[in-house]
């Protein structure tokens, strides 16, 4: 069944422009929520894009959302939640809460389809085991999505994504322009980046395919590498030599808390150097249904750093996220 009509939540970040632009291309209508219509705005240039300024954690926003929608893709995701057991608020309502909110209302509107975007390092198993709040919301979401009835589900395990837009190779080309010494924390935290062009190919080519329901697929790029020798590289490709300094855990840790507790933008948090404990590596090789031969850093992310000038500023940090 072709699935004409998107529903995407979560859609205005940084993995959801990079799909609703592939969806849009595919020749889809897509409805795009978020809370705050400027983040959207530059959606809004795509052919077939639908942008709603809405809070769909208010009861019942969901519903009217879902008027004329085939199929439902969930991005909503956090990184920094608060504190608490087993997870912070701010978890609990994006990754465990805003799930069971969207396949409720999915599932009473007569929606079956339902894509849903988690994390790699989550599993199957007993989610209180995982060692992050941010590992234990996502899986309890997985849970949520798995447990609903008459939903044709597909899950996706992304590692960190890199593209043009990222927080995470701009944040190290950023440190580059002004430390002379890059302090990591969690530097040998093992990494298997996946670039958002192949995280949008494989969420769009599951759309209508019946193979894709109910199965979880794990989404990682043709490296493993270590978040220091990342950061190295990229030091390298923005085109100065500092040095990058492996913290040890005790300080790493220290680190962390600092910068939780540090004005402004939140860059790191104790719950994150948690999430760093847990190699975020796939079991295997991509699925090769998913039609990705996934791309490595080194294709792409020398060239747009090397755009990159003293005020280039990524859309979602401007946004403050
Ligand atoms: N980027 C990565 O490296 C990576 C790696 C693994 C998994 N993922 C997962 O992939 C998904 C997309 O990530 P991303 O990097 O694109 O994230 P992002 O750029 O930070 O965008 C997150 C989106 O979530 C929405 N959102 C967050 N909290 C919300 C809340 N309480 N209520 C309603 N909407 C909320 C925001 O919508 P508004 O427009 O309303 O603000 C925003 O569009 C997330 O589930 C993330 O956990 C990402």
């Amino acid at each position: 069944m072709r699935h004409k009509n998107i529903l995407v939540l979560g859609g205005s970040g940084f993995v959801g422009s990079a799909l609703i632009g592939k969806l849009s291309s595919q020749g889809r209508r897509v409805r795009v929520a978020t809370r705050r219509y400027e983040d959207g705005r530059h959606l809004i240039l795509l052919p077939t894009v639908e942008l709603v300024e809405t809070d769909i954690n208010a009861p019942g926003a969901i519903a009217p959302l879902l008027a004329g929608i085939d199929a439902v893709i969930n991005l909503v995701g956090v990184l920094h939640g608060g504190r608490g057991q087993p997870y912070g608020p701010g978890f609990a309502q994006a990754h465990v809460e805003i799930p069971r909110m969207i396949a409720d209302a999915a599932r009473a509107a007569g929606v079956r389809r339902l894509l849903h975007v988690s994390a790699l390092g989550v599993t199957d198993a007993d989610p209180a085991g995982l060692p992050s709040m941010y590992l234990r919301s996502k899986a309890a979401g997985e849970q949520v999505i798995r447990g609903t009835r008459d939903i044709d589900w597909t899950i996706f395990r992304p590692s960190i994504v890199f593209g043009a837009e990222d927080r995470f190779t701009r944040l190290f080309a950023r440190m580059a322009k002004f430390l002379p010494i890059i302090p990591v924390a969690r530097g040998d935290a093992q990494l298997q980046p996946i670039w958002v062009g192949d995280v949008a190919h494989a969420i769009a080519a599951t759309v209508d395919a019946p193979w894709a329901n109910g199965r979880c697929f794990e989404l990682a790029g043709p490296e493993v590498t270590t978040l220091g020798a990342v950061v190295e590289d990229v030091v390298r490709w923005s085109g100065r030599r500092r040095l990058v300094w492996n913290l040890p855990d005790d300080i790493g840790r220290l680190q962390a808390m600092a910068l939780e507790f540090a004005p402004g933008p939140t860059l790191m948090t104790r719950d994150n150097f948690a999430t760093l404990g847990v190699p975020n590596v796939a079991s295997g090789p991509i699925a090769t249904e998913l039609g990705i031969d996934p791309v490595a850093m080194s294709a792409v992310v020398p060239e747009y750093l090397a755009e990159d000038d003293a005020v280039y500023i990524p859309r979602r940090v401007r946004a403050g996220r």
